[in-house]
């Protein structure tokens, strides 16, 4: 068995608090390219033209060439076993939150519950003119690109690039990953703020950071304690089978404390 996974479940016994964020890159095992790697979203698309909220109020019907190639894979996309893998974490009790950039509702479609959607979710739509929201099921016969009723073309609820992060969203994230033992970061490349600065805000409050990645990235030699170089799809499911020998083999020595009770500090 892989020393740094024995070393990561042993952190994750013994954390109370503990947390995930995740990017695109887990997104990757359902189908889903990630954006920066090779043969990524952004080879294709570059985001300053299609990714930006000014690109999407000076052509609205460019930018959705590219959400119309996204909102393909999304809607045939399944969650993965790392997918699946973090919600029986949570339902173990070894994991309390997943803080996610991304916007394809496969965290919440793979079980998890307690899921922060740092850049929106995709599968619903508004008018920047007149507010309305739609569902993506609403609009889904419709020509592309989706109208408002006012005649407005609808804009996916996701955050562009030019747009700041909902501060109720940016708060509870930071009061999270403040209180957490230990912060699982897997698939980013943690290119992009302010969610690229949370593995640096955990590590300044005493976590233990578990970086999960087939590469190493700007955080790995600053801020990574243990780095699982491999895909999210295999590696979180032998974390989780390795949580589940110890326990059934008396491990961890009953202290009276009940992972269903997930309580920070
Ligand atoms: N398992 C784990 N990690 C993977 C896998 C996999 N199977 N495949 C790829 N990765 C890693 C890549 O090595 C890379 O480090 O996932 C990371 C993906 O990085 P990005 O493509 O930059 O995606 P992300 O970090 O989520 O981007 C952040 O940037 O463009 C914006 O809004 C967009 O939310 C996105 C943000």
């Amino acid at each position: 068995m892989d020393t740094s996974l024995v070393k990561a479940a042993e952190v994750l016994a013994g954390s109370r608090f503990t947390l995930a964020l995740t990017g695109a890159g887990i997104s990757v095992e359902s189908g889903i390219p990630d954006f920066r790697s090779a043969g990524g979203l952004w080879a294709r698309f570059n985001p300053a033209e299609y990714a930006t909220i000014e690109a999407f109020r000076q052509d609205p019907h460019k930018v959705w060439r590219m959400l119309a190639e996204m909102d393909r894979l999304l809607v045939r996309s399944r969650p993965n076993p790392a997918h699946l893998g973090l919600a029986e974490l949570e339902r173990l009790g070894y994991l309390q939150f997943v803080i996610t950039q991304n916007v394809d509702n496969l965290h919440q479609a793979g079980g998890s519950q307690r899921v922060i959607e740092f850049h929106g979710n995709a599968a619903t739509l508004a008018c920047l003119a007149c507010h309305a929201v739609y569902s993506r099921a609403e609009v889904s016969n419709q020509a592309v690109p989706p109208k408002c009723v006012c005649g407005q073309v609808l804009k996916p609820e996701v955050i562009f690039f030019g747009e700041e992060i909902p501060p109720p969203v940016l708060a509870q994230a930071h009061d999270l990953v403040s209180l957490a033992r230990v912060l699982l970061v897997i698939g980013t490349s943690a290119e992009v703020a302010p969610a690229s600065m949370l593995p640096r805000l955990a590590k300044e409050h005493g976590a233990t950071i578990v970086e999960i990645n087939p590469e190493k990235t700007r955080l790995t030699d600053e801020l990574t304690d243990i780095l699982l170089q491999g895909r999210a799809g295999e590696i979180i499911p032998a974390l989780v089978a390795e949580l589940k020998r110890r326990t059934t083999d008396g491990w961890p020595p009953v202290t009276g404390c009940s992972r269903s009770a997930p309580r920070p500090g």
